[in-house]
């Protein structure tokens, strides 16, 4: 199928591709659904084997920042762009402008912030010529990627509490230990838990071995580490059939986006009775601070909302053992629920 026929498929309003020649930009910006309003989605910048696989992972990214609002309770909707290339050799502020200047002449359908490969910094950047993108001011004690860790420390403590135990004490396996995993390694490590990590970029990792007594596996071989948690916190799509029957953990925990590689992934971890908190419900951290940086609540009120992530990650999970389903459907279900009854108050709503 080609690429615009699966935005088709996938229900997109608006799929953009830019091309700057000046500056070299190429960058794709997907808005899924904007029942619930304007698209928020950060930007992610890394290297695509072909145009096809960064439309493809822009569609998938969106359609999840969907989901993510209808369960945060944002009134937001889908959206999330990526740039090609790799961040530490092909990012330029040139292009981190003209990237800019482009969502600026979206006009306010898409409000973005950093990602994976896009930091605090870049964003900072961006938003010399944009309004639409959220740039944390460094004054401020509210981070994007602090933020989507301590939701998912509470994911993490919410799941160990369904299953009986608590975080103190666990062993989680982080994989991925960027931005927002450090973060999170950081503050597992003072909530008691114990640590195995692994990072492509194996400096990243060591400095995790040093500052929380970490022990460090090859990338490789993260899905065999002895846990009780398997966190992914790096690229998506990590969960498949090659992956799942590896895992040692009793909970699959983390911040990365479309964790699964298809759908059948969810119902392979529950058939091997493992727990999966579902993804877009434990990573809404960074998505949520934008209502700190619209001045909606102030620090002590978005770190609330946030922590709110643990109890609703619990209920979910005790949602899908009641009914014996994957955790994946139950979301999915509340989801689609939140979209239909939205879309119902808009149409009952008298135009003007
Ligand atoms: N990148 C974040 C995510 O994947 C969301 C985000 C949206 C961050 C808008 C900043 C601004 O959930």
């Amino acid at each position: 199928m080609r690429i615009l026929d699966v935005a088709h498929e996938m229900g997109h309003e608006e799929v953009v591709v830019l091309h700057d020649q000046a500056s070299g930009l190429r960058a794709v910006v997907a808005i899924h659904d904007t029942t619930l309003g304007p698209a928020a989605g950060g930007t992610r910048m890394r290297l695509y084997p072909t145009m096809d696989d960064a439309v493809l992972d822009a569609l998938r990214l969106s359609r999840a920042m969907t989901y993510k609002a209808a369960l945060a309770e944002m009134p937001t909707g889908g959206g999330k762009a990526v740039i090609l290339g790799d961040p530490a050799r092909d990012k330029t502020r040139q292009r981190l402008v003209a990237y800019a200047r482009a969502v600026e002449r979206m006009g306010g359908r898409f409000h973005t912030g950093p990602d994976m490969g896009i930091d605090a910094r870049d964003a900072a950047v961006m938003a010399r010529h944009t309004k639409h993108v959220s740039h944390a001011n460094p004054q401020s004690g509210v981070d994007t990627a602090d933020l989507t860790a301590v939701g998912v420390v509470e994911a993490i403590r919410h799941t160990a509490l369904f299953l009986g135990t608590e975080l103190s004490g666990l062993r989680v396996a982080l994989q991925g230990v960027g931005q927002v995993g450090y973060r999170l390694a950081k503050r597992l490590h003072a909530a008691g838990a114990k640590l195995t990590v692994s990072d492509r970029e194996e400096a990243r990792a060591g400095r995790i071995a040093d500052e929380c007594g970490a022990e460090v596996v090859g990338h490789e071989n993260i899905y065999d580490a002895d846990c009780d948690v398997f966190s992914p916190n790096a690229a998506g799509a990590v969960l498949n059939s090659e992956t799942i029957p590896r895992l040692r953990a009793k909970a699959v925990v983390g911040a990365a986006n479309e964790q699964f590689s298809t759908p059948e992934d969810g119902d392979r971890l529950h058939a091997r009775g493992i727990v999966w908190a579902p993804d877009y419900v434990a990573n809404a951290g960074g998505l949520l601070s934008l209502l700190h940086e619209r001045g909606e609540v102030d620090e002590d009120g978005i770190v609330e909302r946030v922590r709110a992530i643990g109890p609703r990650v619990r209920e979910i999970l005790e949602r899908a053992a009641d009914d014996d389903l994957p955790p994946h459907l139950i979301a999915d279900r509340i989801a689609h629920e939140r979209l239909r009854a939205a879309r119902e108050a808009r149409r009952a709503r008298p135009t003007t």
